[in-house]
C-alpha cells in the first residue's frame, strides 16, 4: 500500500469533520502569528524602555504583553481541543469499523488469526494512527506556519544576519537526518518486542492452570525475563541515540549562535543595528529552532503511524468470505425438510474432510451423528448454519439453497450448542438472553427452569444477576452446559445443532444435563452429535460417520443387529 493511498484514506476519514479541522488550523495559524509577534516585541521592549527610557512604553508594553499571551492562550486551547476532538473521533469510528469488520469474517478467519493480533490492531495500531493525525498533521502545520512567520521577523530585523543563520539552521538539523534511519529501525524493534511481551503475558495468564499443574512458573518467568530484556535492550539503544542526538544539535546550534552573536555584535557596535533589533532577532531564531528540533520526533511518529495504518487498512480490506448475496430473500420459517446433496467439504487444505454426503432430515426428526474422533461430525454440523461454505453439492432447507438466502434469517433459525460452552463475563440473565429477542424476566426464568439451571442459579448470592467470570470460570462444567442449553431454549429456533460435550460429568450433573437436553430437543429438528447412550437411544435415526463418509444409517437396534461400525463403536464407548 503506497503512502499516497494511506494518506487518501486517512483524509477521507477526516473529511466529515473538515469544518472543525479547518477551524483548528485557523487557530493554529493564529498561535503561530502571535508567537512571531512575541519575538517582535523584544525590539521595542529593549530599545524604548531600556535604552531610550521611554515611560509611555513602560506603561503600555507590560499590558500589551499580557494581552498577547492571553489571546495566544485562547487560540491555543481552541486549536488543541478541536484537534484532539477530530483525532479521537476518527479513532473511535475506525475502531468500530474494524470491530464490526472482524465480526463479519467467517469462522475460518478466526481459526487463522490469533486473538492477540486482532486485539493489537484495534487497540495499539489505531492509537498509533491517532498519534499521526493529531500530533503530526496539525503539529506539523502549526510549526510550519510558525517557522514562516518567524522567518519574516528575522528578515525584517536584519537580512544579512538572517541569511547567515539560514546557513546554520539546516546544519543544526543534520543530526536529525543522520539519526532518522536508526530511530526508525529501533522504534520498529521496540514495537515488535513489546508485542512479544504482551503475547507472553496473555499466554501465561490464560494458561495459568496448566502453568501451575506442570509447575512451569520458573520456566515462564525465565521466558518472560528474556523477553523483557530484549525490550530493554531495544529501548536503551533508542535512549543512547537520543542522548547523543540532543547535545549534538545543541553544540551545532551553539556554534551558529556564537557566530551570530559575533556578527550581530559587530553590527550593533558599528551602529548598523540597535540592541533591540539584535535581541528580537535572537528571540525569533531561538523560537524557530524549537519546531526544527521537533521534526525528528514527528518523523518517527509518522513512520509508526503509517505502518499501523497499513496494517489496519489491510485488515479492513480483508473480504468477508461468507455473506448474503445482494438482495437475498429471507428463509421462511422452516417447515418441511433439510436436504444435503452430494456434499463435499474441505478446510484450507485440499484433503476432503467430508465426502459424498447425502442426507434428508424431515422436520421434527432427531438425528444422531456418531463416529470416531476426527471423523468430521462437528464439521458437518457447522455447515448447516453456514459457518463454512462447501466446495461441492448443496444444502437445502425447504428447497432453498442456504447460500441463496439472507444469512441472518438462516442463523436465526438455528441454535447451536457446542462442545465447548461459550459464556461471557456478564450476568447469568444476560448470558441466557444472549441473541434472543424475548428478554423478559419471566421468559429467562422459564428457560433456566426448563434447562434444570434454576436451582443452582437461585443458590447463588445474586441469583440471575451474578456475574460468572471470563468464560464462566466461576461455574462448574455441568452448570455451564445447562446455561448454554437455557440460552438455546430461549432463542427457540426450529433447528437445533447439538454437539454434546465428551467430558464425563458426575452422574447427578449428567442426569440434569440430560433432562435439560430432552427439553431442548422437544418439537425441534435436531442434529445431535451424540456421546451419551441415552441421547442415541432417544434419536429417531442414527448415522455413523467414518473418514468423512456416512457408512451406516438406521435405528439403534437395526445398527446393532448389523454388527458393523456402530456395533464396534457402541461396545467401545458404552459397554462396561
Ligand atoms: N478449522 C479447521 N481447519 C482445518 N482442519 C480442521 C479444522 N477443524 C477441524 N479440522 C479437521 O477436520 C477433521 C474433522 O474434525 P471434526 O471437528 O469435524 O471431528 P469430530 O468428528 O467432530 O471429532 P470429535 O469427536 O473429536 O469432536 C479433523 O481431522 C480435524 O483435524
Ligand atoms: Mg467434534
Amino acid at each position: 500500500m503506497s503512502n499516497k493511498i494511506v494518506l487518501t484514506r486517512l483524509y477521507n476519514l477526516i473529511l466529515p469533520y473538515k469544518y472543525q479541522f479547518m477551524m483548528a488550523m485557523f487557530a493554529a495559524l493564529a498561535v503561530a502569528g502571535l508567537s512571531a509577534a512575541q519575538a517582535y516585541m523584544v525590539k521595542p521592549l529593549l530599545d524604548k524602555i531600556f535604552f531610550e527610557k521611554n515611560t509611555f512604553y513602560l506603561a503600555v508594553l507590560p499590558f500589551a504583553l499580557v494581552a498577547l499571551f492571553t489571546v495566544k492562550g485562547f487560540f491555543y486551547s481552541l486549536y488543541y481541543y478541536l484537534l484532539e476532538k477530530v483525532g479521537h473521533t476518527v479513532i473511535r469510528i475506525l475502531r468500530i469499523m474494524l470491530f464490526n469488520h472482524i465480526h463479519m469474517q467467517s469462522l475460518s478467519f478466526f481459526h487463522k488469526t490469533s486473538t492477540g493480533e486482532l486485539i493489537s490492531r484495534i487497540v495499539n495500531d489505531i492509537s498509533l494512527i491517532q498519534g499521526t493525525i493529531t500530533t503530526v498533521v496539525v503539529g506539523l502545520l502549526r510549526d510550519f506556519f510558525q517557522v514562516i512567520f518567524l522567518l519574516v521577523v528575522i528578515f525584517a530585523m536584519n537580512w544579512k544576519l538572517a541569511l547567515l543563520s539560514l546557513f546554520f539552521l539546516p546544519a543544526a538539523a543534520l543530526p536529525i537526518v543522520k539519526f532518522g534511519k536508526a530511530f526508525r529501525r529501533v522504534s520498529t524493534r521496540i514495537q515488535e518486542e513489546t508485542a512479544d511481551v504482551s503475547s507472553i503475558i496473555h499466554e501465561s495468564i490464560t494458561g495459568a492452570p496448566v502453568v501451575k499443574a506442570f509447575t512451569m512458573e520458573k520456566y515462564e518467568s525465565d521466558r518472560f525475563s528474556a523477553q523483557v530484556m530484549a525490550l530493554f535492550k531495544a529501548t536503551m539503544k533508542n535512549a543512547k541515540y537520543r542522548s547523543i542526538q540532543h547535545p549534538l544539535m545543541e553544540i551545532i546550534g551553539g556554534i551558529g549562535m556564537a557566530m551570530i552573536i559575533w556578527f550581530g555584535g559587530k553590527e550593533v557596535i558599528a551602529g548598523n543595528a540597535t540592541p533591540g533589533t539584535f535581541f528580537s532577532f535572537l528571540a525569533a531564531l531561538i523560537m524557530i529552532y524549537e519546531p526544527i528540533k521537533g521534526v525528528s520526533k514527528i518523523n518517527s511518529t509518522v513512520q509508526q503511524g503509517f505502518a499501523a495504518a497499513i496494517r489496519v487498512f489491510t485488515l479492513l480490506d480483508h473480504p468477508a468470505e461468507i455473506t448474503s448475496k445482494p438482495g437475498a430473500p429471507d428463509l421462511p420459517i422452516f417447515k418441511q425438510e433439510i436436504k444435503i446433496k452430494d456434499l463435499q467439504f474441505n478446510y484450507d487444505e485440499d484433503i476432503p474432510i467430508l465426502k459424498n454426503i447425502n442426507l434428508t432430515v424431515p422436520a421434527g426428526e432427531i438425528l444422531a451423528i456418531v463416529g470416531p474422533s476426527g471423523s468430521g461430525k462437528s464439521t458437518l454440523a457447522n455447515l448447516i448454519p453456514r459457518f463454512f461454505d462447501i466446495q461441492h453439492g448443496s444444502i437445502l432447507i425447504d428447497n432453498m439453497d442456504i447460500r441463496d438466502v439472507n444469512l441472518k434469517s438462516l442463523r436465526d433459525q438455528v441454535s447451536v450448542v457446542t462442545q465447548q460452552t461459550i459464556l461471557f463475563n456478564d450476568t447469568i440473565s444476560h448470558n441466557i438472553a444472549y441473541g434472543s429477542k424475548e428478554q423478559s424476566e419471566k421468559e429467562i426464568r422459564d428457560a433456566a427452569h426448563a434447562a434444570y439451571a434454576l436451582q443452582f442459579i437461585e443458590q447463588l448470592h445474586e441469583g440471575f444477576d451474578t456475574v460468572i467470570g471470563e468464560s464462566g470460570v466461576r461455574l462448574s462444567g455441568g452448570e455451564r452446559q445447562r446455561l448454554s442449553i437455557a440460552r438455546a431454549l430461549l432463542k427457540n429456533a426450529p433447528i437445533l445443532i447439538l454437539d454434546e460435550a465428551t467430558s464425563a460429568l458426575d452422574t447427578e450433573s449428567e442426569r440434569e444435563v440430560q433432562k435439560a437436553l430432552e427439553n431442548l430437543m422437544k418439537n425441534r429438528t435436531t442434529f445431535v452429535i451424540a456421546h451419551r447412550l441415552s441421547t442415541i437411544k432417544n434419536a429417531d435415526r442414527i448415522i455413523v460417520i467414518k473418514d468423512g463418509r456416512i457408512v451406516e444409517e438406521g435405528t439403534h437396534d437395526k445398527l446393532l443387529a448389523l454388527g458393523g461400525e456402530y456395533k464396534a463403536l457402541y461396545s467401545l464407548q458404552f459397554q462396561v
